[in-house]
């Protein structure tokens, strides 16, 4: 049997990015719910272009419920995924209990599955909400060790500012042209998730490699504590040369990705994070080796 919903005095909108004031409705939904304000996206080029919102608006103009799923091309264990991911999920206190959730979920599995997505990811607090529809929640690993010996590089760097329209141009290109930071788990493009996280974490520092054309997302813990977040650029480079390039006096490293790709090997430590990552996907997938998704690729 069917499970209800009541959806009275609310209109159902799904596409709706394009227009200001539903946008805006989305943006105050997000900051009451999760204390995230997603409003500067429209001055880093916008919202994912493959985003297809799901709304419930109320009369006065106001979302009451929303979920919204984009293309998230990934690689896992050496493979591309054409995979889609579920983001923005809530509803509103005074509209919870009344199936509205359960309907945006069926609706943003049904455009995945007109898409064609071989998978679907989403990284939730709640795992019980989407067990159901068979998400499987995969366990995520950082690397932590010793910092290589630096290998000076004379490179002009400086700090970019992707809210100036110069340094968007540069950085936005150099997305565009990247390649996946690991082969274990990593996005292939998802350009806006890693502009707005610029903005979500003062602590993140990109640094751009003039000559190498390198965007390095970055963060000094405590002096000495290096913690690197992703690295943007169409060849990876060494870690012992990103420091390097970087010239800073590096004691111990975090990697918050698989460093296969870096030339250093650290130590597989399970994530400390309230939230889980979770996969839907007709097989049973594993990662080959321990990995997370950069946090620059947060949804
Ligand atoms: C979680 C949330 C989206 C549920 O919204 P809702 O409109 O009350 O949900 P629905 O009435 O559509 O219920 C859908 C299903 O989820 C279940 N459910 C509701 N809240 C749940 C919770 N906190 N944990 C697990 N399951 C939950 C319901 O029992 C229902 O199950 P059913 O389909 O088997 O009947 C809402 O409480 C919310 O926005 N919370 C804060 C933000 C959040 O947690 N977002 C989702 C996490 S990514």
């Amino acid at each position: 049997m069917s499970k209800s919903i009541d959806h009275s005095g609310l209109t159902f909108r799904r596409d709706y990015f394009g227009h200001r004031k539903a946008w805006g409705a989305l943006v105050d939904l997000l900051k009451d719910t999760f204390d995230i304000d997603i409003g500067p996206l429209q001055q880093l080029g916008g919202p994912d272009p493959s985003s297809m919102p799901f709304g419930w608006f109320a009369c006065d103009g106001r979302l009451a419920a929303n979920l919204s799923a984009f293309a998230m091309p990934l690689m896992i264990n050496g493979r591309t995924v054409n995979a889609a991911a579920f983001q923005s999920g809530a509803v509103r206190p005074a509209w919870r209990g009344r199936g509205l959730y359960r309907d945006l979920t069926q609706k943003a599995l049904a455009w995945c599955q007109e898409k064609g997505f071989e998978a679907i990811v989403l990284y939730t607090d709640k795992p019980a909400l989407y067990e159901p529809y068979g998400f499987r929640a995969l366990p995520l690993h950082a690397y932590s060790g010793n910092a290589p010996a630096a290998l000076k590089v004379r490179t002009p760097v400086r700090r970019l500012n992707p809210l100036e329209p110069a340094d968007l141009k540069l950085l936005s290109t150099a997305l565009k042209a990247r390649a996946p930071v690991s082969a274990a788990l990593a996005v292939r493009a998802s350009a806006a998730m890693f502009l707005i996280n610029t903005q979500l974490d003062p602590g993140v520092r990109i640094s751009w490699l003039e000559r190498e054309r390198i965007a390095v997302a970055w963060k000094m813990e405590a002096p000495g504590h290096f913690k690197l977040l992703d690295v943007v650029c169409a060849d990876i480079p060494s870690l012992a040369s990103i420091i390097g390039a970087l010239n800073i006096d590096v004691e111990a490293v975090d990697v918050l990705f698989c460093p296969d790709k870096l030339g250093w090997s650290g130590q597989a430590k399970s994530l400390d994070s309230y939230t889980q990552f979770m996969i839907r996907a007709p097989g049973t997938i594993a990662f080959d080796r321990p990995a997370m998704l950069s946090p620059m690729a947060d949804f």
